[in-house]
């Protein structure tokens, strides 16, 4: 098979990470008779410094014309770098949020999973982390407070910001759709997640998701309130099947969910429309704080590659080949710095990289 896959290295530690991703593809494309051609996006701040702006129409024509895209993560030190002098919609976040919108991407999947080798670093106490957890996390991502409208005045010399968290059923429907279809392949239960205590966004969802939830009478629907559902993640994680929330909720949970697996450098994701297309990026950030050192964890980008094979290109034994050599190379005691405990062997990225190469 022949694939087209659009590569976009980001900022910060992305080049590092998505490079290692690539490592893993093209032993992959080797091992099962695949070729794979790859084209490079700019985005973000990579963009900024060659266009001037964090997206360009060019980068989204480019996106389009892939079967899937590969990212790494874009963005800088707000406190140091020169994007941040730029209007905030000309940042490099304003990129990402600009080309998840003009791909229609609106299902955010982020699969939380603690490894069995990884329960040492799992901050959480034994008796929760033996029990292990297995969870996706449904996200909105193309709604909500990230997209709705925002401004800034002054009155009277007092500044004011708003900003609008609008849904309408639509947009709540397709992502309940998508979550209740993920969990019939999984456990078959879903956590809705929201705010409908006080906010009628969340009221709305709450009613839609339970219309939907008539259509699947096998899958078993619970709402919970997003501060307890921040609380019950740490307390006990094994509880969770499929957690479907609005945009917002779902990236703070995200990240929450990421470090009880160990680290946020474990957490993969991929956000889709309808169709086999999709872009697959760790959940984390761009760590300027590490970048260049050669110390990220490249797995969550590596498992994002595996969703990119098992989404879009409907590949389940090369994406079970990549999930197993992340399993194995966990289990030979290899460990970048963000995981690593006891009598295991610390490794770089590249090393990383090489080492999960090497058992597909
Ligand atoms: P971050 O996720 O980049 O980093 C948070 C902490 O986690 C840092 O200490 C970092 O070193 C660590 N970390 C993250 N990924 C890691 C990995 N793979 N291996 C080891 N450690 C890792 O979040 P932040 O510091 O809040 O944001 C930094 C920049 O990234 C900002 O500009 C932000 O806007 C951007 N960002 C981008 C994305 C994306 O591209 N999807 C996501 C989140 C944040
Ligand atoms: C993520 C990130 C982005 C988001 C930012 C960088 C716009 O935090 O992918 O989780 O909030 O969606
Ligand atoms: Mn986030």
């Amino acid at each position: 098979m022949e694939l087209h896959i659009g590569c976009i290295p980001g900022d910060g530690i992305g080049p590092e990470i998505v490079g290692e991703a690539r490592k893993v593809l093209d032993r992959v494309a080797e091992k099962f008779g695949h070729t794979i051609q790859y084209t490079e996006i700019l985005l973000g701040g990579a963009s900024i410094d060659v266009h001037g702006v964090p997206l360009t129409e060019e980068a989204i024509e480019a996106a389009k014309s892939s079967d899937a895209v590969l990212m790494g993560s874009i963005g800088g030190d707000a406190n140091t770098s020169p994007w941040y002098k730029l209007p905030p919609q000309k940042r490099p976040e304003a990129g990402l949020l600009a080309i998840r919108k003009a791909l229609g991407l609106f299902a955010n999947l982020r699969p939380a999973v603690l490894y069995d080798e990884l329960a040492g670093a799992c901050p959480l106490k034994e008796e929760i982390s033996k029990a292990g957890f297995d969870m996706m996390i449904m996200r909105e991502l193309t709604g909500g407070l990230y997209f709705g409208e925002r401004k800034t005045t002054v009155e009277n010399g007092v500044r004011t910001a708003v900003d609008t968290l609008t849904y309408n059923e639509n947009e709540i429907r397709r992502i309940a759709i998508k979550a209740f279809d993920i969990a019939m392949k999984r456990r078959k239960k879903v956590t809705s997640v929201d705010k409908a205590n006080v906010l009628d966004s969340s009221r709305l969802w709450r009613d839609v998701v339970n219309e939907v939830a008539k259509d699947y009478p096998q899958v078993e629907l619970s709402h919970m309130l997003v501060d307890n559902c921040a609380m019950q993640l740490v307390k006990d994680p094994a509880q969770f099947d499929v957690i479907l929330t609005e945009n917002m909720f779902g990236d703070i949970l995200s990240d929450e969910a990421s470090m009880v697996t160990g680290s946020i450098g474990m957490l993969a994701s991929a956000s889709l429309n309808d169709t086999s297309f999709g872009l697959y990026e760790p959940s984390h950030g761009s760590a300027p704080d590490i970048a260049g050192k050669d110390i990220a964890n490249p797995i969550a980008t590596i498992l994002s590659a595996s969703m990119m094979l098992r989404y879009s290109f409907d590949l389940s034994a090369e994406a079970d080949a990549v999930d197993n050599a992340v399993k194995q190379v966990l289990k030979d005691g290899y460990r970048t710095s963000d995981i690593m405990s006891e009598g295991c062997k610390k490794v770089g990225c590249r090393e990383m990289g090489t080492l999960l190469a090497e058992r597909i």
